[in-house]
């Protein structure tokens, strides 16, 4: 697990996400960053020999670009963000298709963790139309780009938070869903842990992230232990599809919380 424990990032007391300066270096621009990450995790599906060495590089880009704050963010919402929408719309179809499988298709209630600029919760809600749904994220700088697409009516709304201590009662979710967060997360086995507890008896969390960036096969059992489960219940699954949704796996817990 040490591998993937980062120092947790702690909003400051005025509410202003952390510097992102490391070492006193200038970073280099985070749209060359990303691309350079994206055209990384294409060579290395297209040439399988090449995995691990992408590997090494795509977390060496990644670990210089993973706190967001000004300019990032806003980088992150006008530049990544839009390329990935294959990937919100197909995690959208899968949360309806998981959730109707449950029979949960009343005003279900979903939660996006670490939803950035909120592209994911707007797929959902677009394909969910009764769904409540609500993005978490660490970032009050990305919650200000987030915003734009809150309701009115509550029925989409952004908080800041830690996806390690969520601000939601024990089984009152249906659905949780992630996109591209879980490599940020400081202690995954922490979050794992609070997905277990707010999920409601029938419900499911579909965590999807970056196969080269996230945590491997071997460290599932080892997660799930630390996060109070039963080894195999974590599942780590291929997502499979076009060339983007093909550098993503899916970690998948059905919620077993006490009604
Ligand atoms: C690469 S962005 C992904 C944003 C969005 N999910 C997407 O797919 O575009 C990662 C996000 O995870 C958030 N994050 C990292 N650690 C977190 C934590 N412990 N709790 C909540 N959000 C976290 C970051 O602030 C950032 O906005």
């Amino acid at each position: 697990m040490k591998l993937f424990r980062r120092r947790r990032v702690e909003p400051l007391a005025d509410g202003r996400a952390p510097e992102v300066e490391r070492n006193g270096r200038r970073r280099p621009s985070l749209r060359r960053l990303l691309s350079a990450l994206l055209l990384v995790g294409a060579l290395a599906v297209l040439t399988r020999p090449g995995k691990q060495v992408a590997r090494v590089v795509a977390r060496w880009i990644d670990g210089r670009v993973e706190r967001f704050s000004e300019p990032e963010s806003g980088t992150y919402a006008r530049v990544l963000a839009p390329v990935l929408g294959r990937l919100y719309r197909r995690v959208a179809d899968e949360a309806a298709a998981e959730l109707a499988a449950r029979g949960l298709i009343r005003r279900p209630t979903i939660v996006d963790l670490g939803c950035g600029p909120g592209d994911l919760v707007v797929a959902i809600s677009r394909r969910i139309r009764d769904a409540r749904i609500i993005g978490l994220d660490l970032s009050p700088s990305m919650l200000l780009w987030a915003g734009r697409h809150a309701t009115t009516d509550g029925r989409l709304k952004f908080v800041v938070g830690d996806a390690a201590d969520l601000p939601f009662g024990d089984a009152s979710v249906d659905l949780v869903v992630s996109t591209l967060s879980l490599h940020h997360w400081a202690e995954p086995a922490d979050v794992f842990a609070e997905i277990a507890r707010v999920l409601r008896t029938g419900g499911v969390a579909l965590v999807y992230d970056l196969d080269l960036l996230t945590l491997g096969s071997s460290q599932m059992a080892e997660v799930a232990r630390e996060a109070g489960l039963e080894p195999g219940d974590i599942t780590r699954e291929r997502v499979g599809g076009g060339l983007i949704t093909r550098l993503f796996v899916r970690f998948r817990l059905e919620g077993l919380a006490e009604e």
